[in-house]
């Protein structure tokens, strides 16, 4: 389902192998809880857990809402709490980027998306969902107390029921939405934010488009089963290894797509790895590109500039069938490709380029294929990329799960505005 290579690198079996004891001691004491942050590792047994109790809640009420007539939703948050979600809808190809039906809120201070948001949504039928583990992060607070003000006007006596929040017990908004008499469900226990988008919070928008979530898990027990049987030979293990290696000579890692259903996937990455590893003066910057359009801007710097990076290429081998047209005349001297399909372009546009940035430009160019954009891929992608970057952190001996530079950034905010 998801295979890697990093063949168009200079690194050797062999040196992978020197790697192998390391890999196994890691994962042994992963799994016997025995790192910093045990208490954060539930997203490794959650896909085999009793999860249909925190599904069967999510589905009752987007039935509920669906039945009354509710059309759009508003999903407030932000890092962990919004990108996991919007990543997997994007992927799944659901919505409609000019007529959207699940609008992204309180991922930024932007006056202006908040302000197109809510005109765009004020003739419509439409509920909130709310999720903020912490329950007391400025900008999706600042951002659901907007949007609820405005559903509230739209429909003074029944606003609440249309009010989902997804947070920690006992947190602060736990509290208010307990006091409002809003929808709850949990965040569940045990996964940090940017490990959550395999929980109900990141499944909502899939779902609220029609995807069985069922699909989506039992990709997330395929990507299990693969590496708990195997843990030495698994692929997640092999792309951490290779990005550790690579990370002693080199400061950057490019995510990169070839589709733009896939673009938000490099988000979320950028988030997953950024925030698992920038600790204590170490990690590799991720950084992301979509290619063939940046090949225009940044291909240059790339083929022939300072050689501080390394690119991983997540290709997708299904992609929608585009015929390649061709004219009578053929005054663009195209018609050469009119049998082949867009994909088929796209994908030498892929092999050309590694072959230009490896071989003539020493840029290491790894490359994670995946078959196809469907429900249980994404399952099977998610939880792959939990492991690999749980195991990309512990090499470089820093803790996956907290996010210290975060809550120093919130802190700060919230001491200039007190002042
Ligand atoms: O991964 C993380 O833990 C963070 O990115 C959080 O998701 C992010 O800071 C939002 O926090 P919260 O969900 O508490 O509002």
């Amino acid at each position: 389902m998801v295979t890697f290579s990093n063949k168009h690198t200079n690194i050797s079996s062999k040196k992978m192998e020197s790697q192998q004891k390391k890999i196994l001691k890691l994962h042994d004491k992963l799994i016997m809880g025995e790192i910093d942050s045990p208490s954060l590792t539930s997203w490794i047994d959650w896909p085999e857990s009793n999860v249909i109790p925190a599904f069967d809640n999510i589905e009752g009420i987007l039935e509920n809402w669906k039945n009354k007539g509710v059309k759009k939703l508003i999903m407030i948050g932000i890092g962990g709490s919004y990108l996991g979600g919007k990543a997997m809808l994007d992927f799944l190809k659901l919505d409609s980027a000019l007529n959207p039906d699940i609008l992204f809120a309180g991922n930024d201070l932007s006056s202006s998306k908040m302000i197109e948001i809510s005109d765009f949504i004020k003739n419509e039928e439409y509920a909130i969902v709310m999720t903020s583990k912490s329950g007391k992060t400025l900008e999706p607070s600042l951002s659901f107390e907007y949007f609820v003000d405005k559903l509230k006007q739209q429909k003074p006596t029944n606003y609440a029921e249309r009010v989902l929040v997804i947070t920690e017990k006992d947190s602060l908004l736990d509290n208010a939405a307990t006091a409002a008499g809003y929808l709850k469900s949990e965040f569940i226990d045990g996964i940090g934010g940017r490990f959550s988008g395999l929980t109900p919070l990141g499944l909502i928008p899939a779902m609220f488009k029609g995807v069985n979530y069922k699909d989506i898990i039992i990709g997330a027990k395929k990507a299990n089963k693969d590496l708990i049987s195997d843990p030495v030979n698994a692929s997640a293990y092999k792309y951490a290894t290779t990005r550790y290696l690579l990370s002693k000579k080199l400061t950057t890692e490019f995510f990169i797509a070839y589709e733009s259903e896939n673009l938000t996937l490099l988000d979320w990455l950028m988030q997953l790895f950024g925030e698992s590893e920038g600790k204590e003066g170490k990690g590799l910057i991720p950084s992301k590109l979509y290619f063939t359009q940046d090949l225009h801007s940044m291909g240059q710097l790339l083929q022939e500039g300072k050689k501080t990076f390394f690119e991983t290429t997540i290709w997708v081998k299904e992609a929608l069938e585009l015929k390649v047209p061709s004219t009578v005349k053929d005054h663009l001297k195209i018609n050469y490709l009119s049998d082949r399909t867009l994909n088929s372009v796209n994908h030498s546009a892929m092999c050309g380029t590694i072959e230009a940035h490896w071989e003539s430009g020493n840029v290491p160019n790894l490359i994670i294929e995946i078959d196809n954009n469907s429900p249980e891929t994404i399952g099977y992608l998610y939880q792959w990329f939990f492991w690999a970057v749980t195991m990309s952190a512990l090499l470089l001996g820093v803790d996956p799960f907290n996010q210290p530079g975060v809550e120093k950034y919130k802190e700060n905010m919230s001491r200039n505005l007190n002042k």
